[in-house]
């Protein structure tokens, strides 16, 4: 049985295929009205092409050969004509064609009997209810904005040698080469530490929306919903097949991203879960990225041992300094 994420996606992609086909009949209509010529060419290509069809049927062969040589040298004058007339307005056929979001499956989710990764990662946004894989289509590389990060090195305010700027821009890169190397098991997992408003959720957001990009599947979560998630889930008593498929997932996503660690109230149940992720999805070399408030030496203290030790080995430290941007941002809008 299908679940009900699957027939909510199912549902959307009609609609978003809908939306692209009707966009496309609408602005050809548009583009047709302000160049009626292109109307009326287009309709002597389709009665020649009619024409076409009914003197194959129905001629005898050598009044058919000469027929439908007329008929397809007017019909090549016809479409040259028409692509002139286009490109004298700076167009070209290509644009009356419908827009889709994704170009490899044509919003159907399918590529043959396969499912495309677009539908993948829409099923798993849809069962995580990821609301913030709406934002990674402002929050990603391309709009990363440098300009909220100081240049100037100021130890003693930032605890560090380099300046903001200076250490955003390795990070970055760390970040992004983290994304494109997924599969590596040389690579190794993030953790994004620092005080508020750092722009570690935006960078975290900047990996997702890469990592979708090349197919692959990412699943967001805040600590607090993720371990509240799975703890229900395990003592849960009557698991239904997309519960259990969707805590599988948990494990086997191409990436899993845990924001706001440390945010949870935490219990026992909770950090056997968290032990868990860590654990099976290191043993699996599937990536994780952990963003948090706490410092290293927090964790520590309110982490048991065994998860501490797997953030100092397999974990690259990228600790965020500089100024808080939604402060930053709220002194330039006033
Ligand atoms: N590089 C950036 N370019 C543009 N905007 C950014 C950038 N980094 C962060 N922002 C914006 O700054 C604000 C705060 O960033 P973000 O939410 O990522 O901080 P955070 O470090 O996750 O904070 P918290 O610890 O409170 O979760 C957001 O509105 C975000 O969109
Ligand atoms: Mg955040
Ligand atoms: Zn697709």
């Amino acid at each position: 049985m299908q679940s009900e994420a699957y027939k909510k996606v199912e549902r959307d992609f009609s609609i978003k295929r809908q939306h692209a086909q009707s966009d496309a009949k609408r602005f050809k209509k548009n583009v047709y009205d302000d160049n009626p010529k292109l109307a009326e060419i287009e309709d002597k290509i389709n009665k020649i092409s009619i024409k076409s069809i009914k003197s194959r049927i129905f001629s005898d062969d050598l009044s058919r050969q000469i027929e439908q040589d007329k008929l397809t040298s007017q019909l090549d004058r016809l479409n040259r004509e028409y692509e002139e007339q286009l490109s004298i307005i700076g167009l070209s056929k290509r644009d009356f064609e419908p827009k889709y979001e994704c170009s490899k499956c044509g919003d159907t989710g399918f590529v043959g009997n396969k499912m495309c990764s677009c539908f993948n990662q829409q099923l798993i946004n849809e069962s995580f209810k990821q609301s913030n894989m709406f934002k990674v289509k402002d929050e990603n590389f391309a709009t990363f904005d440098f300009g909220y990060y100081s240049s100037s090195n100021d130890k003693e305010k930032y605890g560090i040698e380099k300046s903001p700027l200076e250490n955003i821009d390795a990070i970055r890169k760390l970040a992004y080469n983290f994304s494109h190397n997924l599969e590596d098991p040389a690579q190794k997992n993030l953790l994004f530490t620092g005080s508020t408003g750092l722009g570690k959720t935006f960078l975290a957001n900047c990996v997702a929306s890469e990592t979708i990009k090349q197919g692959k599947s990412v699943i967001y979560q805040t600590a607090p919903i993720l371990l509240d998630k799975m703890v229900d889930y395990k003592f849960k008593f009557n698991k239904t097949d997309s519960e259990r498929e969707e805590y599988d997932k948990i494990f086997d996503v191409d990436l899993l991203i845990i924001d706001d660690l440390g945010t949870e109230s935490m219990n026992s149940a909770k950090f056997s879960e968290l032990f868990n992720i860590l654990n099976t999805r290191l043993l699996k070399n599937k990536k994780i990225l952990i963003s948090t408030n706490l410092t290293p030496q927090e964790i520590k203290r309110e982490y048991e041992e065994r998860i501490f030790s797997r953030f100092v080995g397999d974990f690259i430290i990228c600790r965020f300094v500089g100024e808080d941007i939604r402060l930053l941002k709220k002194k330039l809008t006033r």
